[in-house]
């Protein structure tokens, strides 16, 4: 019978690689940014304790949701660092992010409702410009693409 796993107990990176399926230069990507911490045996060697694997899988499922490493990272310090997250800080991260995939759906909605007309970048070359934005009038609300981004539910997914 396999002893019973302790939050804390530590892993070699590859055990860790082995349960997670992340790469180790990721692993020492994702630590450099501080989304993970791991510990030093005396061969100087990475060791993760074992609640590292939950914000792993968290970082793993943000990946799979277009989250931004940075907004990882953010949430990740309302985390605790010394165990793994609980139900509750579950639900808190997966609400955020929930929200941030609402704001992003808005605007991709908005994005495609903007594509078929004029979307205020300046170049008064199609025939709705005329319409939409006659004199470029457009220009005294910003650069670029005003209408993509005039939304106040629209986020920059870059
Ligand atoms: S599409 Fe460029 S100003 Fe209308």
């Amino acid at each position: 019978m396999e002893p019973f796993a302790h939050p804390n107990d530590l892993l070699t990176v590859r055990e860790v690689v082995a349960r997670t399926g992340v790469a180790p230069s990721a692993l020492r990507f994702y630590e450099a940014h501080g989304l993970i911490t791991t510990e030093r045996n005396r061969g100087n060697q990475r060791l993760y304790r074992r609640h590292m694997l939950r914000r792993i899988s968290l970082i793993l499922a943000a990946r799979r949701l277009g989250i931004p490493l940075a907004d990882v990272a953010e949430i990740f310090t309302t985390l605790p660092a010394d165990e793994a997250p609980s139900h509750r800080d579950w639900v808190r991260v997966s609400r955020e992010w929930k929200r941030q995939l609402e704001d992003r759906r808005r605007y991709i909605m908005n994005l495609e409702r903007q594509l078929t007309a004029c979307i205020g970048c300046g170049c008064l070359s199609m025939k709705l410009c005329d319409l939409l934005n006659p004199d470029d009038r457009l220009r005294t609300r910003g650069q670029g693409p005003v209408r993509l981004h005039e939304s106040s539910e629209c986020i920059d997914p870059a």
